[in-house]
């Protein structure tokens, strides 16, 4: 095992940390936090995590406090895993050079990973508030209006959506959009196929009403497990406890005994009734369009808010990317499929990267080194078809493993020069998409993929042309010799 392997490293912490708000120290610490202060949860809390995630290189988190209309302390977090350092805190991992040493730390821990179930604790500082009947009021935290031509304003997008599936009894947990209606009424926007989508109907098909919490606020662990396909019946605190190497806490919530995690900052319990719906919607969206819509889809009522003093909103804002989250979504989403191709059977992948562009979801490339015909299409469609890799799917690309899966520019130029559109470029019909896929018609919920082979045929491997290109010694030895020429391009 190398150290990028080694299970539950904390970087320079011994431990993993309790809550968000040590992890705010931490990140702080590593200069990756900016406070903003006096920014309106209308349209400027949004605007700006535009502005700063598409205008550098390596964007901040960022906290917004004295926001105006709310009590000094009332806070909102931006962008909380969305860089190489912060995802490697988040996780655990030692601090990276490169993207892939992310992914690859990644794929190397699951090599290993036990889920751990949570601790069921009697109390935590979720606990500090309890609010009840007139008191409810969901509004009374900062809750944003992202982008201009959003339908409402949304409490629920850095969120954690808990439900009990009724048959097998596991919690699933998903990030799923919730919007307010008013102070006690939520729209909850789940897509189709999703796994909270499957334990609701599960309530609605049986006529009963279904238990729900929305955690808005939380260790940014949860928001990696809750944002990314998990495996059905694994349950998203097991899956964090493996990766934190010790059980997430939760209390049970007083109504329907659902566990929330204890060191939240906001949870909102509540119950969807069946048929009870209510415009929900449009919602700026992650591929960069509104292409959702508005449409009618089940209400939360609101039964019981638990908050901390002082609470701190968690804020995930999708848009044309990249945005405030789709970085660490690329790394997440890499790392899990790196996994699951490798679970079902094939080797010699050397990489894998889902690109910003793509929403970390449309435009896929898995690097392999070729060990028999067929290697490389086996790889594609096993990237393009795994549980973390099958949602709102584009393009699959297939690379040799000298080029970077990272780089852009080389993947293209393996396309431009490696694939015969009419020989490596194969199509798979009626694959997982939904309605928030722009280029289908409206209504529709499936998509296609182009599974693109960027691989040197096995067959031509031998006798594929040599690459134009200096060898690294001698590379070496000019740059060094004429560095002082070098050094002034
Ligand atoms: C910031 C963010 C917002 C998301 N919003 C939604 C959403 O509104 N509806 C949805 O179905 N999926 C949404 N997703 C994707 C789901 O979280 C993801 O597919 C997850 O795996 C769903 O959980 P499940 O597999 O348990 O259903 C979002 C993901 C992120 C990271």
């Amino acid at each position: 095992m190398n150290d990028l392997t080694a299970p539950r490293l904390y970087n320079e912490y011994d431990r993993p940390h309790a809550d968000v708000r040590e992890f705010l120290a931490r990140i702080e610490r590593a200069g990756e936090l900016l406070h903003v202060p006096h920014a309106d949860c209308n349209l400027e809390m949004g605007t700006l995590a535009e502005a700063v995630n598409q205008g550098g290189k390596s964007p901040p988190a960022l906290l917004f406090d004295e926001i105006p209309g709310y009590p000094k302390g009332y806070r909102v977090f931006s962008g909380a895993t969305n860089s190489m350092r912060r995802l490697a805190i988040t996780m655990g991992f030692p601090v990276p050079n490169h993207p892939l040493d992310v992914v690859r730390a990644y794929r190397d821990r699951m090599k290993n990973h036990e889920p751990i179930p949570p601790r069921v604790v009697k109390s935590g500082p979720v606990l500090e508030n309890v609010l009840r009947g007139d008191q409810l009021n969901v509004l009374k935290f900062p809750v944003p209006f992202l982008h201009e031509l959003d339908g409402g304003r949304y409490l629920g997008t850095d969120d954690l959506v808990i439900m009990r599936d009724p048959v097998d009894h596991w919690i699933n947990c998903g990030t799923y959009r919730v919007m307010v209606h008013d102070a006690r009424r939520l729209g909850l926007w789940i897509s189709p196929g999703k796994q909270g989508r499957q334990i609701r109907e599960k309530y609605f098909s049986q006529g009963k009403s279904c238990p729900v919490l929305v955690s808005c606020g939380h260790d940014p662990l949860l928001f990696l497990a809750g944002g990314n396909e998990l495996r059905f019946g694994l349950s998203e605190f097991d899956y964090a406890g493996g990766h934190r190497g010790k059980p997430v806490e939760v209390v049970h919530s007083e109504v329907h005994g659902l566990p929330m995690p204890a060191h939240a900052e906001i949870v909102v319990e509540g119950e969807m009734l069946p048929g009870e719906f209510a415009p929900e919607g449009p919602f700026g969206e992650f591929t960069g369009y509104y292409a959702g819509g508005k449409s009618d889809q089940p209400v939360i009522r609101v039964q019981r808010i638990y908050h901390r003093n002082d609470p701190i909103l968690g804020m995930a804002t999708p848009m044309r990317p990249p945005s405030d989250f789709s970085y660490s979504k690329c790394v997440m989403k890499a790392g899990m499929i790196w996994d699951e191709v490798e679970r079902s059977g094939l080797g010699g992948v050397t990489g894998v990267w889902c690109h910003e562009a793509g929403g970390a979801r449309m435009l896929n490339v898995i690097a392999i080194k070729q060990a028999y015909a067929g290697h490389s299409k086996q790889a594609g469609m096993a990237a393009a078809s795994c549980q973390s890799g099958a949602y709102l799917g584009r393009f699959v690309v297939v690379v040799d493993d000298d080029i970077d899966p990272t780089d852009l520019f080389d993947v293209m130029w393996a396309i431009c020069t490696r694939c015969d559109p009419a020989e490596d470029i194969d199509i798979v019909r009626k694959m997982w998409s939904g309605p928030l896929d722009p280029r289908i018609p409206r209504g529709a919920t499936s998509n296609s993929r182009a599974v693109i082979d960027a691989c040197r045929p096995f067959e031509m491997l031998k006798s594929f042309p040599p690459v134009a290109r200096a060898t690294p010694e001698l590379r070496k030895k000019i740059e060094e010799k004429f560095k002082d020429v070098l050094s002034r391009c």
